[in-house]
Order: C-alpha cells, then sequence, then structure tokens
C-alpha cells in the first residue's frame, strides 16, 4: 500500500512544478447546505452551534427528532413497496437502531453499525449512512469504499486530520466525535461491512438553467413542488426524488436527483480526463479509468456530487489534510467553483451497475 501511494506520489510531483498562484475558490456554499457562506471567524454574532439545536445544527442533520422525549410517540405505522415491514416514525429515526426497511439487500450489520453505542454516544452508522450505505447528499455514500480507505479517513477524522471547512456544519463534527469514541475493532467491522457492497447507481444528473425552488432542511435540499424556479447559478441542486421516502421514511431504495448547469457535464470531462492544461491533473491516473476506485484510492463515478464538492474544498482551504490527502494538493489548487461544480456534475454522471430494487427515478 505505501508503495502504491508512493508510486503515485512521484507521478504527481512534476505537477506541483506546473502548478503556479495558489487561488481560493469561492465558498460553494450549497455544498455545505446553505445558501450563504459562513461570518468570518471572530464576527458575531457566532454561527448556530456546531452539533446542536435544530435547523442547521446536528441534531437535525443527525436524522431529525428521537422518539420517546416528550410528548407521546406517533404510533402510525408506515409501509414502503417490497417489504413486509412496517416502522413507527420514532423507530425510523431511533438513533440507536433505525428501521431498517430491506434486511435482503446486505449481509448482517455489525453492531456499531446497526445499533451504535449509547454508551460511547456513537450514533448508529445506518442512521445516516443508511444500512446499505447510501448515505446522503449532506453525509456520504460509504458503500464500495476500498477498507484501507475507510480506516484511514476515519483515523483522519480521529487525528484531527480531517474536518469541514464550514464550520456551521454540524454532523460532520459528530463524524469527527463518532470516530475518536470508536474502538479499533469497530472502524474495522464497519470498513468491511461497507467495503463489501459495491457501489450503485442512485443520482441521476440532469443539466438545466432553472431549477425547482427548494427549501434546506438539516443540510439537505428538498423540493417545495409548488410549480416555481429559480435559476441555477453556479451550483448543483441535489435533491430526493422522492421527499417522502428519502425525507420520512428514510427509504434506502429512493435515489436522489442533481441538476447541474447546462454545459457542465462536457467541461468536467475535460478537466477531469486532460486536467484542462495543467489546471488540474487527470484523475484517472489515482483513481482508475472508469473512476470507480484503484487499490486504496475511493472512487468517485456516481457519488454524490455535494459531497465530492465539501472535499475538493476542504482539501484547498487545508481542513482535510491526512497524509494521503498530500496527493490531491496539485489535484484542487487551482480550482474554482465554476470548476468544482464542472468536475462533480462529471463524475456524478459516470454510470454505474444499478442495485437491483432500486428507484432511481420515481416520483
Ligand atoms: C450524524 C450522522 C452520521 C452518523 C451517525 C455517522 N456518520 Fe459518517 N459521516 C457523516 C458525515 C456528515 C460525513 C461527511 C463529512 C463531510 O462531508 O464533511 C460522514 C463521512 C463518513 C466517512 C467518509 C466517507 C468518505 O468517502 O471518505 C466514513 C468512512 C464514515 N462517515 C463512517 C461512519 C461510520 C463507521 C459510522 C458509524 C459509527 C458513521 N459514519 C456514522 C455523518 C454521520
Ligand atoms: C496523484 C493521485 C491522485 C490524483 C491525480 C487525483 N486524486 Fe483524488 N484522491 C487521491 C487520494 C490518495 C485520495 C484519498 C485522500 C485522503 O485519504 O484524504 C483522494 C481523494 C479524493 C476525493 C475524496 C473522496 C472521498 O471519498 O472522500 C475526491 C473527491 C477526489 N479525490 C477527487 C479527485 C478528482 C476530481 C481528481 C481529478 C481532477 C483527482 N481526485 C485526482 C489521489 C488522487
Amino acid at each position: 500500500m505505501r508503495r502504491f501511494l508512493g508510486v503515485l506520489m512521484c507521478a504527481s510531483a512534476s505537477v506541483l512544478v506546473v502548478a503556479g498562484l495558489q487561488a481560493v475558490a469561492e465558498h460553494p456554499s450549497w455544498a455545505y447546505g446553505f445558501t450563504t457562506p459562513p461570518p468570518p471567524p471572530g464576527s458575531a454574532p457566532a454561527a448556530p452551534a456546531a452539533g446542536g439545536g435544530r435547523g442547521g445544527g446536528g441534531a437535525a442533520q443527525a436524522g431529525g427528532r428521537q422518539g420517546g422525549g416528550g410528548a407521546a410517540a406517533d404510533p402510525t405505522l408506515h409501509s414502503l413497496p417490497g417489504t413486509n415491514l412496517q416502522f413507527t416514525r420514532a423507530q425510523i429515526a431511533n438513533r440507536f437502531g433505525p428501521a431498517d426497511w430491506y434486511p435482503g439487500d446486505h449481509t448482517a450489520m455489525p453492531e456499531i453499525v446497526a445499533r451504535g453505542r449509547m454508551d460511547a454516544n456513537i450514533i448508529a452508522c445506518s442512521l445516516c449512512h443508511m444500512p446499505n450505505g447510501k448515505g446522503r447528499p449532506e453525509n456520504a455514500g460509504v458503500s464500495g469504499l476500498p477498507e484501507e480507505y475507510f480506516i484511514q479517513t476515519m483515523l483522519d477524522f480521529r487525528n484531527g486530520r480531517r474536518s469541514s471547512a464550514d464550520p456551521r456544519k454540524g454532523n460532520t463534527n459528530l463524524m469527527v466525535n463518532f470516530a475518536k469514541a470508536m474502538t479499533e475493532e469497530e472502524i474495522r467491522q464497519a470498513a468491511a461491512y461497507f467495503g463489501s457492497m459495491p457501489w450503485t447507481q442512485w443520482i441521476r444528473v440532469v443539466e438545466t438553467n432553472t431549477v425547482p425552488q427548494t427549501r434546506i432542511q438539516g443540510g439537505m435540499f428538498l423540493r417545495l413542488d409548488n410549480g416555481m424556479t429559480e435559476p441555477i447559478g453556479n451550483r448543483i441542486i441535489e435533491a430526493p426524488e422522492n421527499t417522502e421516502r428519502t425525507e420520512v421514511m428514510r427509504d434506502p431504495r429512493s435515489g436522489f436527483v442533481a441538476y447541474a448547469p447546462v454545459g457542465s457535464i462536457a467541461r468536467g470531462q475535460t478537466l477531469v480526463t486532460t486536467g484542462g492544461n495543467g489546471r488540474t491533473v487527470a484523475c484517472a491516473t489515482c483513481h482508475g479509468a472508469t473512476l470507480q476506485g484503484m487499490g486504496p484510492v475511493p472512487g468517485l463515478a456516481g457519488r454524490s456530487p455535494s459531497y465530492i464538492v465539501r472535499q475538493l474544498y476542504d482539501m484547498q482551504m487545508g481542513t482535510r489534510k491526512g497524509s494521503w490527502a498530500e496527493l490531491m494538493k496539485p489535484v484542487v489548487e487551482n480550482l474554482t467553483a465554476e470548476d468544482f461544480v464542472a468536475i462533480a456534475a462529471y463524475t456524478a454522471s459516470r454510470p454505474m451497475p444499478p442495485a437491483p430494487g432500486t428507484q432511481t427515478a420515481a416520483r
């Protein structure tokens, strides 16, 4: 593994020389689930407390309200197509054992994935990332990641080498806390479990100049479905195909649509496949010919464009700075906010094999 990264390191060294002045891109607020950039550090009033409260804070991003506290839990049972199981809303959003709608879609979950660990305040991985590891735009898809990469990045979260460039992003702070509280064995088990499931098609990219109006809830864009549209601007708007099924039911088979500016996929293709005349480095060298990952390097194809852009910006800002992220430095150094959008529109549009039963275009 060391040798593998060493070879890549040499391949990328020459690029460092070519790279010119470091430009810092405009804050891609949309990718962090906000409409505006964070206030500059030290300015008052402070941003909403990270990791707590409702709205943009950690509690909402962690998956809504917990059942059982205060008002009597709503006993209504909910159903989804293709499963006989039924759950209440409290069960669906239970932080220490959320609904597993389709147990046949995956192998047995390790305890830490299915239920987390209450004594250490570790919320079940399956609440945010779902039992099949599909995740959502405001967190991450974790299935199909190379085990070695998964473990390395968990250690980076733990050791202060991976945090969000946006201090308002409370759920990333929670992720850091989980990595700190987990045992090596729990990390290994989670890496093996999610790594054993291939990444499959889940997101459909649509180029458009106008997008449906949305609201942001817990870091995720939800369509208002009021018939109104607005200019897309330099953003990718990634929303559930079916708001109810994703947001209320946490349906791990109901996918996403990512609206991207007209022309962005083609622009991204040039940057990703050629490096755009030294503006960046062709990604296939390290991420594999089809961008589905290579050795310990994670795949990019078909993954959440919001997630991808957050990582590129975090790396450019230096809040994601693990030893492996060194290899990404010359890649991100000169990228602009427009480049981020183009690159992520292209990578998200790369086809992946479908998962049986997954809804990618249902409304
Ligand atoms: C409260 C929601 C939440 C829970 C619960 C959660 N995570 Fe995460 N996780 C996140 C967020 C948010 C990110 C993305 C951080 C970012 O974009 O800044 C993330 C990212 C990750 C990544 C990085 C993926 C990549 O491609 O690099 C891994 C690995 C991961 N989580 C593993 C886990 C494991 C294992 C558990 C269970 C112990 C877990 N997570 C529980 C919110 C959560
Ligand atoms: C020289 C090798 C190399 C090249 C070229 C390269 N990458 Fe990477 N990339 C890596 C490595 C290694 C990692 C893991 C970094 C870490 O662990 O922090 C990574 C991680 C990433 C991540 C984070 C993935 C995740 O799951 O969190 C993104 C996004 C990414 N690269 C995008 C790109 C894009 C886009 C390009 C081309 C424009 C590119 N990379 C070119 C080596 C490379």
